[in-house]
């Protein structure tokens, strides 16, 4: 569609995509929201109704937003403008940009708290100190911009040299690591409870509530609706295949919130802690969970690295849709470009890293029926703006860029892809706006 412009990278390899854009999925979203999601909301029939949306919607949006991104080797607001210049649609774009910087504003906060909960652990081992999470306003806000500034560092390194070589080396050590604690959960006496109660789906509990916060998970899971794929996917190569890419992304994600699942809930069975005690789960949970343990301070030093490591390669995705704009469309360097961008959500987060550290105005803050600043902003971007971003790119790909022309982008590199072609393009017509629009509305009037 458009030649590559000389300042744009690509990926080393199709891995390198599959591993960066897996990155990019798998995160607080996996390891710290869908368990405390599935405990609140049955367990088992949780995780079977998250299945199925992410097979249903998820999947045939994944392949949309990549091939967009690869027709047009451009960042979201450069994407939709190579396909309908001058129209109003270049909206739908900055509206994304927008949700990058919110989501990456108070994700970085909950990430800060991650790494303070590591360096906790680190300060037990060395000095053998009590583990007392503080949550003064200062190390809230200390922690927060540490995590920023390693955002952008790993982003200022460029596309190639910056995440593909970093999630190339912390991919891996992620899955070994997370391996290594479910093996320690499992060896739990009592640990067979929690297995039990994960894997096995009370279909009485299956709610509208259950489909409805299950649906919204996988797009926050799965990096949809706001440019991160696109973004990632205009790296790749004609070559390369969009529906190994895309799959590879889902399976991976899916699987990493599973294990998730069996990292945390047999121990949680096992000591005695309460599956549904909500956002909290890993932070007053699991430390007790440690503390009971032999060995405990290493198991959350490695625990809370997993943890800032998996948030790291989001934070990474984030920050460079927002950053491809600004190299690509203001002409911007890339250095100047993650700095700025950096600095705005260090201030767009500091009220979300208030209302952390506990103080009034913030925490007492009601915004659509979310109380506290930072949950406000996790309800406004995290869903809301997703379910919208991913409806519109629905519609846009339906009556803009033409539903022929998407399916045959994907077709190059996947040639097998002639066999669903049709599926596809009845999914992406019907039933993901149908399903979008419902989680929407359902949203908007709860
Ligand atoms: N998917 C990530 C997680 O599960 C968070 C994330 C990164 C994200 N980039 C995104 C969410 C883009 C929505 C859109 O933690």
């Amino acid at each position: 569609m458009s030649a590559q412009s000389p300042r744009r990278g690509q990926w080393g390899s199709q891995i390198g995509f599959i591993l960066a854009a897996a990155g990019s999925a798998v995160g607080l979203g996996n390891i710290w929201r869908f368990p405390y999601m599935a405990g609140q909301n049955g367990g088992g029939a949780f995780v079977l109704v998250y299945l199925v949306c992410v097979l249903v919607i998820a999947l045939p949006v994944m392949f949309l937003e990549i091939s967009l991104g690869r027709a047009t080797h451009r960042n979201p607001v450069g994407a939709i403008k190579a396909v309908a210049p001058r129209s109003l649609w270049r909206l739908l774009g900055y509206l994304a940009l927008l949700t990058g910087l919110g989501i990456l504003s108070y994700y970085s906060v909950i990430a800060g708290k991650v790494l303070t909960y590591c360096a906790l652990y680190v300060r037990k081992l060395v000095l053998g100190e009590g583990i007392v999470y503080s949550g003064a306003t200062v190390e809230v806000v200390i922690y927060f911009a540490l995590f920023l500034i390693l955002t952008v560092l790993v982003v200022s390194g460029g596309v190639q040299r910056g995440i593909e070589r970093w999630t190339k080396i912390l991919m891996p050590l992620l899955v070994v690591i997370m391996g290594a604690i479910i093996v320690r959960s499992l060896l739990l006496p009592g640990a067979m409870a929690g297995v039990k109660w994960f894997v096995t789906p009370d279909f009485s509990k299956i709610t509208p509530r259950v489909i409805l916060n299950a649906m919204s998970q996988g797009f926050f899971s799965l990096s949809l609706g706001m440019g991160a794929m696109l973004t990632y996917g205009s790296y790749l190569s004609r070559k390369d295949s969009i529906v190994t890419c895309g799959t590879s992304v889902v399976l991976f994600d899916t699987v990493i919130a599973i294990l998730a699942g069996f990292m945390i809930f047999p121990a949680v069975f096992a000591l005695g802690g309460d599956p549904a005690a909500g956002s909290t789960l890993i932070f007053q949970v699991l430390p007790k969970v440690f503390g009971g343990m032999e060995g405990g301070a290493v198991v959350g030093i490695v625990f809370f690295f997993l943890l800032c490591v998996a948030a790291l390669t989001s934070t990474v995705s984030l920050l460079e849709v927002v950053t491809a704009y600004f190299v690509d469309e203001r002409r911007w360097s890339r250095r100047r470009s993650v700095w700025t961008i950096g600095a705005a959500a260090f201030i767009v987060g500091l009220p979300s890293a208030f209302d952390l550290a506990g103080i009034t105005p913030w925490t007492s803050i009601t915004i659509l029926g979310k109380h506290g600043f930072l949950e406000a902003m996790d309800f406004l971007w995290g869903n809301l703006s997703l379910a919208i971003g991913s409806l519109l790119l629905c519609v846009f790909a339906i009556a803009v860029w033409g539903l022929k022309n998407a399916a045959s982008e994907i077709e190059i590199g996947s040639p097998g892809f002639v066999r669903f072609r049709a599926v596809w393009i009845f999914f992406i017509r019907w039933i993901c706006p149908a399903l979008i629009g419902v989680i929407l509305v359902s949203k908007l009037v709860s």
